[in-house]
């Protein structure tokens, strides 16, 4: 099997596929968790550094938020490593990207894959931070919600403010590694730095 050339194929898979996606969710997010994770791992010595790094390359080709009307999202990605003789590793890879997300509730197989912890990790640093700021208003943006809804202060709706509340503060306390943990703990910092300062400027702080 050469792992070089499944790689490349699989980037080209999972760019084609993400074509239509905001591009929060693009080559560069795609990049940036594959760092994270291979760095994460460096640390952490947990997971097979090949198939963190598939699955890091596939892990948004079969995204629910962007595949609704398939009913079965991951039919591409499974003939894909079919094709690439990875029969034998198909189920575990479609089973680590199904449950990476925050957002699926319904969560089955094995939860302690390492693949899966790393990739979890990688994937929530790039929802915080700076980065994480960015792509939030960029997703928030591409859907046309408000960036914030006084009518539900700090918390639920769609606009992208509520969507700190909702999700993005909730992820340093998710984290699996400590690598992860560690790395979270400055992210988060700026997401608070960030709301802190937003709000002092929605309420007119700075004229009183
Ligand atoms: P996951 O795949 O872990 O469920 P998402 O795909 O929901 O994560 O999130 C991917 C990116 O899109 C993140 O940066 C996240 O903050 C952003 N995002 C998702 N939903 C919203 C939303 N309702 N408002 C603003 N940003 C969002
Ligand atoms: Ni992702």
């Amino acid at each position: 099997m050469d792992k070089e050339k499944i790689l490349k194929e699989a980037e080209e898979f999972a760019y084609q596929k993400m074509e239509k996606y905001d591009s929060g969710h693009d080559f560069w997010h795609t990049e940036r968790v594959r760092k994270l994770g291979k760095f994460i791992n460096s640390v952490e010595q947990i997971a097979d550094p090949f198939l963190l790094e598939l699955a890091s390359i596939l892990h948004d080709a079969a995204d629910s938020k962007f595949n609704v009307e398939d009913n079965n999202r991951f039919a591409a990605m499974e003939e894909f490593l079919n094709n690439k003789g990875l029969h034998d590793l198909k189920q575990r890879i479609t089973q680590v990207i199904a449950n990476v997300s925050f957002s699926n509730k319904k969560r089955s197989g094995n939860l302690n894959d390492p693949v899966l912890m790393v990739l979890q990790d990688a994937d929530r640093l790039d929802a915080i931070g700076a980065i994480g700021i960015a792509r939030a208003f960029n997703y928030g943006g591409f859907r046309n919600n408000p960036i914030y809804d006084p009518a539900a202060p700090g918390g639920s709706g769609p606009s992208t403010i509520g969507h700190f509340y909702e999700k993005l503060l909730k992820l340093k306390g998710l984290m699996n590694t400590a690598t992860g943990r560690r790395m979270a703990e400055e992210r988060h910092l700026i997401l608070e730095r960030f709301l802190e300062q937003f709000f002092r400027e929605w309420n007119f702080e700075e004229l009183k």
